[in-house]
Parts: C-alpha cells; sequence; structure tokens
C-alpha cells in the first residue's frame, strides 16, 4: 500500500512559477476561478456565487492534505506570490499507487504554457517523491484545451465512459487519460 505524507507540505518550483499551499487569503483569486463561466465549462461542479463558498472549499482542500488524502496546490507566478490556478492529485487510490490529476488555471493566462509547466513538475513530484506507479485525469471530451494539455506531456487515452457523469440535467461522457511511471 502507498504511504505519503504531505507533511512539511512540499512546496514545488518551475521557472516561472512556485507551486504552494493554498490559504485563506487566496479565496478572492480563487473565487475568480470558481464563479467565472469559462474556467467551470468542463469541471462539471456548481459555479461558486459567493467567497465564503471558496473559503469552504479551500478548507475541504487542507484537510483532505492533513489527512494524507490528497495533496492541492495553489499554482503562483514567482514575481507576485499571487495565485493564478489550482492543480491537484485530488483523489489518491493508495492501493494501487494511483492518483487523479486535476488542474485549473484562471483564463487571463490560459496558452502560455503555465498549466503545461504545472503538470510537468506534479507528475515529477508525484512518480520521484510520492512513488505513485499512475496517474490518470478524467476530462470532458470537448475540452480540447485540456486533451491537448495531456497530451503534451504524454498522457495517452486509455478509456472512454459514455454517458457515465450527471451533471445540471445531462448525462455526459468521460475520456479517461493516463501516464505510467516511465522511471
Ligand atoms: C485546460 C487548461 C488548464 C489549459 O491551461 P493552459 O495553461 O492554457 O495550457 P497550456 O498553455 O499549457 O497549453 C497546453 C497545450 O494546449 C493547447 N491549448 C490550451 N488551451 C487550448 C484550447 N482551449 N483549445 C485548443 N488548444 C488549447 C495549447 O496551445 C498548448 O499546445 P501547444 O503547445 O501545441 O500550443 C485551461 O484552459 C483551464 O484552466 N481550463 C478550465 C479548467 C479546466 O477545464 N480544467 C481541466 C478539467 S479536466
Amino acid at each position: 500500500m502507498l504511504e505519503v505524507n504531505f507533511d512539511p507540505f512540499p512546496i514545488l518550483e518551475t521557472n516561472r512559477l512556485i507551486l504552494r499551499k493554498i490559504i485563506l487569503e487566496d479565496a478572492d483569486d480563487y473565487f475568480e476561478m470558481r464563479n467565472n463561466v469559462d474556467t467551470m465549462k468542463y469541471i462539471c461542479k456548481p459555479v461558486q456565487t459567493s467567497v465564503e463558498e471558496t473559503k469552504e472549499k479551500i478548507l475541504r482542500i487542507n484537510d483532505m492534505i492533513n489527512f494524507n488524502d490528497g495533496i492541492g496546490w495553489a499554482v503562483c507566478l514567482k514575481t507576485n506570490n499571487q495565485m493564478i490556478g489550482t492543480i491537484s492529485f485530488h483523489k489518491l487510490i493508495k492501493e494501487h499507487y494511483r492518483a487523479e490529476l486535476g488542474y485549473m488555471l484562471n483564463p487571463k493566462f490560459w496558452k502560455q504554457g503555465i498549466t503545461t509547466e504545472a503538470v510537468k513538475v506534479v507528475i515529477d513530484f508525484g512518480f520521484n517523491q510520492m512513488h505513485l506507479h499512475s496517474i490518470e485525469a478524467h476530462i470532458d471530451p470537448a475540452n480540447k484545451g485540456s486533451e491537448k494539455l495531456l497530451q503534451k506531456c504524454t498522457f495517452t487515452r486509455e478509456a472512454y465512459f459514455k454517458e457515465n457523469y450527471y451533471f445540471n440535467g445531462k448525462f455526459l461522457d468521460t475520456a479517461v487519460f493516463s501516464l505510467i511511471n516511465p522511471f
């Protein structure tokens, strides 16, 4: 069985980014994303309508980390430490050494290679520090940006579920991408 310990919290760094713990002071920046219909289009979770909801979400993420049940980072520009996105292993399947990856970026920063940079360092952490055997990502097949990003990070599509997810009165398809530990 995989054993993980996220204490002390692992801060990750890339050329342009710091990936750090999400704190309550990030609530306004995080709310900007969770309240934005473009960002939430393929997330299949209700758009948040108050910063209070976002604060509760931040507390839930940090509870998950404290219990070593998953981990989420604030994606921040090194220049000002402001949160512009999130990235997470929000589901850990410890008996199978597998985790599910998720990410979201403020639209002001889309298509600048920022999430690619964050995904690469998180994958490296997942395989080399957490000792995962595989990583999966579930996407709405219409989410072409997410698909392209995963392919760029060497994920391949391994499954396609038809109408397996009920949200907002519709049954939606899911494409599952995965990456096996190459190290
Ligand atoms: C998906 C998302 C994280 C991509 O972030 P990003 O930082 O813009 O991605 P990158 O700049 O690293 O782009 C990676 C590749 O995907 C391409 N890409 C990004 N968005 C795209 C889009 N909407 N349509 C087509 N291609 C896109 C980029 O051009 C790049 O390919 P290239 O290097 O060949 O040009 C961002 O669009 C987002 O936050 N979306 C909303 C939340 C979401 O859907 N999360 C995923 C849930 S599964």
